[in-house]
Order: C-alpha cells, then sequence, then structure tokens
C-alpha cells in the first residue's frame, strides 16, 4: 500500500458560473465586486478600525476604550464597551416608525398564525424578564430554554439577554438524557418549557421529558411551562409555574441592563461527531456586530421584504439568522414551527406563496428532500414572491444547487451558499448576493474582516486548486470564547492542532478566482490506494446522475486495496434500484471525476442517518460498511429506524 498523501485532493470541477441578475445588483446593499473588494481590503489592511466603524451601527451605552485584546487563544472584543443585544433588537425600533412594523410571524403546524409587531415583542420581553427576576434569575445566571418553535422561545431569549442571564437552547428534539447533561454542565438554574409542539401532525410532548431530566439536575429550582398544546401535564407545586399566568403577575416595563461587551450571552451545545457535548460560548457585542453585518450584507435586506429562514432555534442558525441578526436589523422574520411534508410537501411552497415570503434561507438536507419528493409539488406554487436563497449546513452538491435556481428561483434569484460554524458564530464565507458571481458549491469568498485559508496539516498554505485544511487566521468578533467549563479542550480543538491558527475541521480548495470549496469534514475524509478524497466532491459526483437524489460516501477497509468506496444511495422519485443502475453510477462517477474514485459498491437506501440538525452520519455508515453494525454513539441521530433498515438492506 503507498504512503498517504498528508493532504486532501481535490478531484471535482465545477465549470458554470452565474453572475448576479442587473436588477438585483442595480438595489443591492453591496452592488459590485469593487464594493466588496474594497471593503475586504480596508478590514484587511487596518481590521481593528474597520471592526470599529462597523461598530457604530450598533447602539451603546458607552462606547468601548479597546477595540481588541488579543492573548490567543483569547480574543476580547470592544472592552470596556456596555450594550445589550435585546436592546439593539427591540427598543433601538421602537424609536422609528418600526414601532408597529411585524417583526415576527408565525405559523405553527396545525395552522394558527401569530403576528408581533416590534413594540408588542418588545412588551412581551419586559414582562418576561420581569418574570425571570421574581423567579430569582440574575446577572449571569443559566436558565435552559427547551421549547418548540413558538414565538415565546425568541421571548425567552431576549428576556435573558435583557437582564444579563445566559440563555442554553436546548433543541425540542433531544431526550431526557441529552437534557440532563446540559443542564447540569451549564448549572442552569430555571428551565423555560412547553407542555408540548407539533411535528408531522403529533405532538410532542416536551414536559414529561423535563420531569424526568429534573430528578437529576440540582442546580434547576423552577420550571416555567407555555401552554402550547393543552395536553394534561404534571405541575410539581412550588416548582412549576404556567408562563401565562406569571406574564399577568408582571409589569411591561423593564429597563435592559446595561452589560459588558464581554457578558456571555449564550451557551449552545454542538455534539460534533462523537464524544461529549461542547457548551460554546458566545458573547455580546462581538456576536451582536457580526450577526447583525452579516444578516444585512448577506441577505440584502430592506423594510418591505419578509425574509424566512427555515431553521429550528435549537441549533446556531436559529440563534443567529431567526433571532438576533434579522431583529437587529429590524426585519420582518417569518417563523415555522414544523415539518416541512405536513400535512403535504409543500408545507414550503404553500407558506412562501401565502405569505409572499421574499428572502428563504434552508439547508441542502432540506434541498434534498425536496429533489427527491419531486418538482410537481413546487412547481404547484406561485413564488414569484422569492427574490434571494440561501443554504447552509452542509456542502450543497451543485446539481441541487442548480435544482434550487431552477426550480425554486427560477433562474431569477441569487443564491448564497454560507459556511460557518456554530464556533463561528456567524457567516464567514458567503457570496454577497448583488456583488459575487455564484458557482455551484462554492461558498464563494469571506467576507470583509474574515482572513481563511487552506493550509496543510504543518500549517503550509497550499496551492491553487490543491485541498488541505480549511483556517481562519486572524481574530473575529462573534468567534467562540471557549468551551463552557473547558478551556484546555477549547486551546486542543481549535487552537492547537494547526499552530497559530483556528482549525475548522474542514477539508477545502481554494480555485484560481480565489473561491473557497468545501469539500467535507476532515474526519470524514475517504482514502483510496494512498489518495485522500473529500467525501463532497465523490458524493457531488453521484447526486450529478438524474436518478440520484443524495448519497453518502465512506471508506471500508479491503484486503486487496486497503479501502474500498462504499456509496449509500437515495434515489429521487421516479427512480428504481437495480443492478444496472448500480454499474451506470460507477460509471458515471468514473466519467465524472475518475476510475479513482469509482465506488466499489453501491447500496440504494429510502433514507440516510442524519443528526437532528440534517448532517449526514458518515461515522455510523463507516460501521455498517464495515462491520455491518453500529457500536458507536448515537445519540445524536434524529431518525433510529434509519439504522435498522440499512442493516436490513444488506445483502
Ligand atoms: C459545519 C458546522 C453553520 C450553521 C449550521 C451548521 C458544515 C456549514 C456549510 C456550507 C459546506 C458547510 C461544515 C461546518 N457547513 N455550512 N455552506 N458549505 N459545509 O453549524 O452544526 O456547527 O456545523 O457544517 O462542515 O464545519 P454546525
Amino acid at each position: 500500500m503507498s504512503q498517504p498523501t498528508p493532504n486532501i485532493e481535490s478531484v471535482l470541477h465545477e465549470e458554470r458560473v452565474f453572475p448576479p441578475p442587473e436588477d438585483f445588483s442595480s438595489r443591492a446593499l453591496i452592488g459590485s465586486m469593487q464594493e466588496y473588494e474594497r471593503l475586504w481590503q480596508e478590514a484587511h489592511d487596518a481590521p481593528e478600525e474597520f471592526w470599529a466603524r462597523m461598530a457604530e451601527e450598533l447602539h451603546w451605552f458607552k462606547r468601548w476604550d479597546t477595540v481588541l485584546k488579543w492573548e490567543p487563544p483569547h480574543a476580547e472584543w470592544f472592552v470596556g464597551g456596555r450594550l445589550n443585544i435585546s436592546y439593539n433588537c427591540l427598543d433601538r425600533h421602537l424609536e422609528t416608525w418600526r414601532r408597529n412594523k411585524a417583526a415576527i410571524i408565525w405559523e405553527g403546524e396545525p395552522g394558527e398564525q401569530r403576528t408581533l409587531t416590534y413594540g408588542q415583542l418588545h412588551a412581551q420581553v419586559c414582562r418576561f424578564a420581569n418574570v425571570l427576576k421574581r423567579e430569582g434569575v440574575t446577572k449571569g445566571d443559566r436558565v435552559a430554554l427547551y421549547m418548540p418553535l413558538i414565538p415565546e422561545l425568541a421571548i425567552s431569549m431576549l428576556a435573558c439577554a435583557r437582564i444579563g442571564a445566559t440563555h442554553s437552547v436546548i433543541f425540542g428534539g433531544f431526550s431526557t438524557q441529552a437534557l440532563i447533561d446540559r443542564i447540569n454542565d451549564a448549572g442552569c438554574k430555571l428551565v423555560v418549557t412547553a407542555d408540548g409542539g407539533y411535528r408531522r401532525g403529533s405532538e410532542i410532548k416536551l414536559k414529561p421529558a423535563v420531569d424526568e431530566a429534573l430528578k437529576e439536575t440540582p442546580s434547576v429550582k423552577g420550571c416555567i411551562v407555555v401552554r402550547r398544546t393543552g395536553t394534561r401535564i404534571n405541575m410539581q407545586a412550588g416548582r412549576d409555574y404556567w408562563w401565562h399566568e406569571l406574564m399577568e403577575t408582571v409589569s411591561a416595563n423593564c429597563p435592559a441592563e446595561e452589560l459588558e461587551s464581554e457578558h456571555p450571552l449564550y451557551i449552545l451545545y454542538t455534539s460534533g461527531t462523537t464524544g461529549k457535548p461542547k457548551g460554546i460560548l458566545h458573547t455580546t457585542a462581538g456576536y451582536l456586530l457580526q450577526t447583525h453585518l452579516t444578516t444585512k450584507w448577506i441577505f440584502d435586506l430592506r423594510d418591505e421584504d419578509l425574509y424566512w429562514c427555515t431553521a429550528d432555534i435549537g441549533w446556531v442558525t436559529g440563534h443567529s439568522y431567526v433571532v438576533y441578526g434579522p431583529l437587529s436589523n429590524g426585519a420582518t422574520a417569518l417563523m415555522y414551527e414544523g415539518a416541512p411534508n405536513y400535512p403535504e410537501a409543500d408545507r414550503f411552497w404553500d407558506i412562501i406563496e401565502r405569505h409572499r415570503v421574499s428572502i428563504f434561507y434552508t439547508a441542502p438536507t432540506a434541498i434534498r428532500a425536496f429533489i427527491k419528493w419531486g418538482e410537481h409539488w413546487p412547481l404547484r406554487h406561485d413564488l414569484s414572491s422569492l427574490r434571494l436563497l440561501g443554504t447552509v449546513g452542509e456542502p450543497i452538491n451543485p446539481e441541487a444547487w442548480m435544482w434550487y435556481r431552477e426550480i425554486i428561483g427560477k433562474a431569477r434569484c441569487p443564491i448564497v451558499d454560507t459556511w460557518w460554524q456554530t464556533e463561528t458564530g456567524a457567516i464567514m464565507i458567503s457570496p454577497l448576493p448583488g456583488a459575487t458571481p455564484a458557482k455551484p458549491g462554492s461558498a464563494t469568498r469571506p467576507l470583509p474582516g474574515i482572513e481563511v485559508d487552506v493550509m496543510t496539516r504543518a500549517g503550509q498554505p497550499v496551492g491553487e486548486g490543491e485541498g488541505g485544511y480549511l483556517v481562519i487566521k486572524r481574530p473575529w468578533p462573534s468567534m467562540l470564547r471557549t468551551i463552557w467549563g473547558d478551556d484546555e479542550r477549547y486551546r486542543k480543538q481549535y487552537w492547537s492542532e494547526i499552530p497559530g491558527v483556528y482549525f475548522a475541521g474542514d477539508g477545502a480548495r481554494r480555485d484560481q478566482d480565489g473561491y473557497f470549496w468545501i469539500m467535507g469534514r476532515v474526519d470524514d475524509v475517504i482514502n483510496v490506494s494512498g489518495h485522500r478524497l473529500g467525501t463532497a466532491e465523490v458524493e457531488s459526483a453521484l447526486v450529478s446522475h438524474e436518478a440520484v437524489a443524495e448519497a453518502a460516501v465512506v471508506a471500508r477497509p479491503d484486503e486487496i486495496k486497503g479501502s474500498a468506496i462504499v456509496a449509500f444511495v437515495t434515489l429521487e422519485g421516479s427512480h428504481k434500484s437495480s443492478d444496472e443502475l448500480k454499474e451506470t453510477l460507477r460509471r458515471h462517477v468514473t466519467k465524472e471525476i475518475g476510475a479513482l474514485a469509482r465506488p466499489d459498491e453501491i447500496r440504494f437506501t429510502d433514507a440516510l442517518p442524519k443528526t437532528r440538525s440534517g448532517k449526514i452520519m458518515r461515522r455510523l455508515l463507516r460501521e455498517i460498511a464495515s462491520s455491518g453494525s453500529v457500536a458507536g454513539d448515537t445519540t445524536t441521530l434524529e431518525d433510529f429506524s434509519v439504522l435498522e433498515k440499512l442493516r436490513a438492506d444488506e445483502e
């Protein structure tokens, strides 16, 4: 067997380029590449001056003294400044005509609708902040939020932020054990939850999981419950209180605390693919600044827009681009509680048509599901209100990108493919829709103020077109500050793998135009006869065949070749699995990227194992491909039946 090369080889080549439509650019906030380059250069030459200039856009109770204190790997931004993110998202708009503008338009899965203006949202947030205070929550305390996607979740976050409590949102799909681990890790004082929520037509109960969890969480002193479904639940006297009852007993007046720039805003647990969940800590000023700016630049927000990010608030995308980014910009954000295929596979298109959504931001996993369900669903609806599309979460295969562009965007709407992480807090690499010519499958170029590179493991920049490790070379305002309670892990995981830079954990290459192409997580890289290939490229080759909806590629040990490529494939609506199709697909990959990447084995399946946020869990597929079973940790898996089916599908 030959020696593995230290780097990741890039094999996929995508040549299509789509410049922004003229009429989009002419009205856009950033309307040309020259303008982007000028900003990027300004930030590159004098980063602290650049960020200081940008920070003028925020509301400060007291201006900062020092823009950045950088003692690697710890950064403090806008030291000496005082502000409040809840003030920036709410109070700031009340003195303007936006007081009576819709802040949130919410739709429940069963179909009910609620609209909250900035004035109304402000009043609710103030009331709940007073409730928190009355329950004994003070500045610095941690509060766990375990709720469905209802306005009360955003209200709770903003209320915590208003009094300086640190929120920890725990995705409503997690069960008791995940809840226990997260509550205890952060030492939360209070839990805010609901009786339940709706998902795919059924009620998901939340309170019973909380009841179980609270037996093992000594730090929790109380629990506030929103009545959402009306189901019968247990309310423990002296511990559990109804949201609607408490809200009646407090005033709607609660001035925002003047917090220090580095005051801890939230902890958000990210599973990684293995091991103990990491509590990613974000603080106030830097996080606000970068979510504010990126929302404005990338989504090109205008007051008349209806903006919809489909993410659950339980993920960072929901924190940054459902709640804080849009509200700090005074936007109108749509929120939808439920599943994309309830009551039918066109719920999203139905929502877009009825509400006249203009900006739509979703994930590749959703797009691949839409492709699989068939284009007749979106084609049934008037999607002419859309003017901008976005994607986040995984590399998007060029063919899925094309489908999104043609079928949803009618070749009219720019697509922003946004690369970032829970850890980065805000989008780092993305097209600016009025400026950047898009290439399907590329997140294009870093935003102003962001210095990214592709390096070898030893920290040497690689050449143009070569694969390597994606790194960030300078601190940025919305970066994570540490891992809650485990600073050593923070240093090791992010700042020690490659000396002196932030290690993102993704493989990438940069092309001749300075565009970044993300090749997948480096833990997923497959090694074939000494060639290390990124999963995204081989999968994209498979997805470029008309029969394929989704593909996940892994390596399994092979006595002869060292390792063999196994591809798990789901098919588009009308296509049927057959041995002939397997052969066709293998030939197709050979044609697209070469015999090197030809799958040794293709397995058709109905579904792929995914995390709850929709990422394919290749680690589990690797186990299935090599040993036929899964022994590793599956707590982040969304749908366990998928594993059963995959085992059963084995020949
Ligand atoms: C990982 C971060 C960022 C919010 C949602 C996920 C992958 C994310 C892209 C993209 C290629 C992407 C990366 C990254 N990823 N966006 N546009 N193109 N890959 O947050 O759960 O912290 O995951 O998601 O692998 O490292 P997260």
